[in-house]
């Protein structure tokens, strides 16, 4: 079992999944079920113009929420989560869900079911996943745990390019308020916040390339996982 978190943006998914895919791993991405719920808190009408998210009401719909993930169509391609078998994909990666989303993750009941479902997907080993809090609460007995950082700005140019590539609109500074928001949010929350595990391996992938970051996650692998 492979537990990567880290910070927003920090290129955790693409770790994972490129781990995953050298290593014939699964790979799930915890925040896009936190995104899909949060989409559906937002489609029937469970957060307000304001942000105020009825947790109540959220709570008593979660049995009637499912999230899958589809395979990759594409080689070398992205999953794709499903929404009550709806494809929801790049819905979930605008930034009206990324700046609704945080408060949804901070709801104990939201949190307690998501976790149930990620361990369940967990129970027969040979995964990889990423999120805030895999290796605290989800998996705390992962062989290895990674925990990605890079600064804000870094991580905002990053997720801008890859929001523009996709043809969104939005601005660099939206983009930069939405990341150091979603931070402070994830970090305070009373349950399972952001925070390393303490036996986890600390990485800033700042100034590192691909090549460089993949080789250095397979040495963790091997000594780790392998061993
Ligand atoms: O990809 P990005 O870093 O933007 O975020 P994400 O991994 O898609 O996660 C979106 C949000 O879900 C985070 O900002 C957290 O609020 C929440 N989340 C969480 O609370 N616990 C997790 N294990 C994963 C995500």
């Amino acid at each position: 079992t492979v537990a990567i978190d880290g910070y927003s943006s920090s290129g955790k998914s693409t770790m994972a999944r490129r781990l995953a895919g050298a290593t014939g791993y699964r790979y799930i991405d915890s925040g896009a079920m936190y995104r899909a719920v949060t989409l559906y808190a937002l489609d029937h009408g469970m957060i307000s113009a304001t942000g105020e998210v009825d947790a109540e009401a959220l709570a008593a719909a979660l049995p009637s929420i499912r999230i899958d993930f589809a395979p990759a169509t594409e080689a070398g391609g992205q999953q794709h989560t499903l929404l009550n078998g709806t494809d929801v994909e790049t819905e979930i990666r605008r930034l009206r869900v990324s700046n609704a989303v945080s408060p949804v993750a901070a709801i104990p009941a939201v949190r307690r079911a998501l976790t149930e479902i990620q361990q369940a997907m967990g129970r027969e080993g040979g995964i990889v996943m990423d999120g805030r809090d895999i290796g605290t609460t989800v998996f705390p007995h992962a062989e290895l745990k990674i925990f990605v950082n890079a600064s804000a700005e870094t991580r905002a140019r990053r997720r801008f390019k890859e929001m523009m590539e996709t043809g969104a609109q939005v601005s660099y500074e939206d983009v930069l308020a939405n990341v150091v928001r979603r931070d402070h949010i994830d970090e305070t929350r009373a349950e399972s916040p952001l925070r390393k595990a303490d036996d986890a391996l600390e990485l800033d992938n700042s100034t590192m390339t691909l090549a460089e970051q993949d080789a250095w996650l397979m040495e963790q692998f091997e000594k780790r996982v392998q061993a």
